[in-house]
């Protein structure tokens, strides 16, 4: 099977305009998930193609892109979106083989890419300052302008969606990236820089250099020359992150996952919510830093939401990702064990459904059956920490103050969601729940360009998407003038 995407060699790293192979000349081996084998080997950069890399980046902040105007930039961002659009085939499929994920997810993020090209294409010219009143004499305005080099280090579970949220808010207001993907899955991470190339991308603005956390990533963090980092991935490595934002005093942006809630009061449509209610947990089998992985219900309609959503856990299947059934393998053996070891924990927990593996998905494979759990213990560690997998919990509260002391008793705070027809209850949890995202009879795990997002506690800091991102990717100038 050719993996190579769009016929590159993936063991090279893009740095300034060329494809060229790590220093070191050492390499990866790069792991289908779904059966276990090789797909081929990739880059393992380290420090001196990073050094490299913030290099190029600087060159081309300081040269030609930095010089180009926001319609140009915009422009730029628009020719990759549609590139991203004539090749959503090869990436979907590239994405699917890397990750593990269900084809038809896996198309679903190609879509997303190109959005946010779309979006932050559009978005370039639209970033404006302000002008303040001030002293007699005076004219103040404010100016956004780009960091400079950014750092941007993204994990395995949406390469594609990260990508375009972080990379392409970044390059519309005129930073120059170095783009480290996880080892786990770079593939469409190279196809995007090859992308952006083939779209006249100018030589430097966007640079990917594959490698290990602890050998690319760490030096990608610590580099002297880069002026932001952006972050997703485990609360371990986001603490090493901003530590070493620390040391060079730059703005860092984290996003690190979740337990996010959906609370379901008894006035609740549950038809309406059950699809939501799942598929937040089992969508890209439970990797998800959006994974809805709690779920809250009234007790007087507690067995009955039990029922419904062991119904629908019943059905599902996991197998190989181009098969495209609802899950595919975890991304790993290694990210299977750690799943199974959650699991292994809920066995004082009443477990109330199983999905399937197909019988004919490969023994090397990493699949996990999609698991229910009911939870009458809201500090259990299922219902605390993240497990990334695809398991979720159901747990009954009492009242409205009950649903919102469990929903906000963990120390995560990325996204919730609230399931009731009564108006003034959506307005008063709205406020209330503690996340960056709050949804009302509806859940978005992992979509919506448009929509800021990001977290509070162990979820991070830091917005990603939408308009907002631009604020995180620029720094602000006031100038004031005297003129009497
Ligand atoms: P990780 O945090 O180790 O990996 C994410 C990225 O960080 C990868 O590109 C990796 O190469 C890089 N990295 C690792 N060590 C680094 C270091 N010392 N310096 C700089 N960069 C480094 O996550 P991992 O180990 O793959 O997954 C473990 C757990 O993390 C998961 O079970 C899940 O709970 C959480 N996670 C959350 C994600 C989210 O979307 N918020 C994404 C991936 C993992
Ligand atoms: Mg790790």
């Amino acid at each position: 099977m050719d993996i190579r995407p769009l016929g590159l060699d993936p063991s090279h790293c893009l740095i300034g305009a060329e494809w060229i192979a790590p220093k070191s000349g050492q390499t990866l081996p790069l792991i289908n998930p779904s059966d276990g084998t090789a797909l081929c080997d990739i880059a393992a950069g380290d420090a001196e193609d990073i050094n490299a890399a913030v290099a190029s980046a600087r060159a081309a902040f300081e040269g030609p892109w930095g010089r180009a105007t926001a319609v140009e930039r915009g422009r730029v961002l628009a020719r990759i979106g549609q590139l991203v659009l004539e090749h959503k085939d090869e990436l979907a499929r590239l994405e699917a083989l890397d990750v593990g994920k269900p084809y038809k997810q896996a198309m679903a993020d190609v879509v997303a890419l190109a959005r946010y090209m779309e979006f932050y294409a559009g978005a370039a010219d639209k970033l404006h300052g302000q002008t303040i009143p001030y002293l007699d004499g005076y004219t103040v305005y404010t100016l956004r302008e780009p960091h400079g080099v950014t750092g941007h280090i993204i994990p395995w579970n949406y390469p594609m969606q990260i990508i375009g949220r972080s990379v392409g808010a970044a390059l519309a207001v005129g930073n120059a990236c170095v783009l480290k993907p996880a080892e786990e899955a770079c593939l469409t991470a190279l196809a995007f820089g090859e992308l952006a190339r083939r779209a006249g991308l100018p030589a430097g603005a966007l640079n990917v250099v594959p490698g290990a956390g602890a050998q690319a990533g760490a030096a990608l963090s610590a580099h002297e020359d880069v002026d932001h980092l952006s972050f997703t991935g485990s609360v371990g490595v986001g603490k090493l992150i901003q530590t070493s934002a620390a040391e060079n005093i730059v703005p860092v942006t984290l996003e690190l996952g979740g337990k996010s809630p959906q609370v379901v009061f008894e006035d609740a449509d549950f038809d309406a919510a059950l699809p939501f209610l799942v598929n937040a947990g089992i969508q890209n089998a439970g990797q998800t830093c959006s994974a809805s992985s709690r779920i809250l219900v009234h007790e007087s309609r507690f067995d009955e939401l039990l029922n419904a959503m062991s119904g629908r856990y019943t059905s599902l299947k996991a197998g190989p990702a181009l098969d495209d059934l609802d899950v595919g393998p975890l991304v790993s053996q290694r990210q299977k064990q750690i799943v199974e070891g959650f699991i292994a924990k809920g066995g004082d927990l009443e477990l109330a459904a199983s999905g399937e593996i197909v019988g004919d998905a490969p023994e090397g494979g990493a699949y996990v059956a999609p698991r229910l759990f009911a939870c009458h213990e809201p500090d259990h560690t299922l219902a605390q920490d993240e497990v990334f997998g695809p398991v979720q919990v159901v747990i009954p509260f009492r009242d409205e103050d009950h649903a919102v002391a469990i929903a906000n008793g963990t120390r995560y705070g990325l996204v919730a969601s609230c399931w009731t027809r009564d108006g003034a209850r959506q307005m008063r949890l709205a406020r209330k729940l503690r996340a960056g995202q709050v949804f009302l009879n509806n859940y978005g795990a992992g979509g919506g360009v448009e929509l800021p997002f990001g977290g509070t506690g162990l979820s991070g800091h830091g917005r990603e998407k939408g308009f907002e991102a631009l604020y995180g990717f620029t720094s602000l100038k006031t100038v004031a003038a005297y003129h009497g």
